[in-house]
């Protein structure tokens, strides 16, 4: 936008799209479900998600944490870090 608000158009009367990088935080962790609240809670009786994962689902998502979160099977092909 210019000094008076007004938003800055390209040839074609387009508005310009600014992009900045925005950070946002891990809502999982490797560390495991129990550190993970702020992915668990939304799941919760009245958070935003309630009911949106059947419990299987939610304890499989746990267990996977629980065990380091991996995207591989064969440990031998996980990343090292
Ligand atoms: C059509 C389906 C979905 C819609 C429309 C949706 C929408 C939203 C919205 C609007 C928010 C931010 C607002 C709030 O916290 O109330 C949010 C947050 C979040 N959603 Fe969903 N969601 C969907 C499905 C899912 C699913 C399937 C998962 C997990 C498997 C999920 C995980 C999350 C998490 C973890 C956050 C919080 C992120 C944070 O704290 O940074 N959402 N979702």
């Amino acid at each position: 936008m210019d000094e008076e608000g007004e938003l800055i158009l390209d040839g074609e009367g387009n508005a310009i799209p600014v992009t900045q990088t925005v950070g946002v935080g891990n809502s999982m962790s490797v560390n495991g479900a129990r550190s993970s609240s702020r992915f668990f809670t939304l799941f919760d009786t009245g958070g935003a998600h309630e009911g949106w994962l059947t419990s299987a689902e939610l304890k499989l998502l746990s267990e996977w944490l629980d065990i380091g979160a991996q995207y591989y099977n064969d440990p031998f092909a996980a990343p090292v870090n």
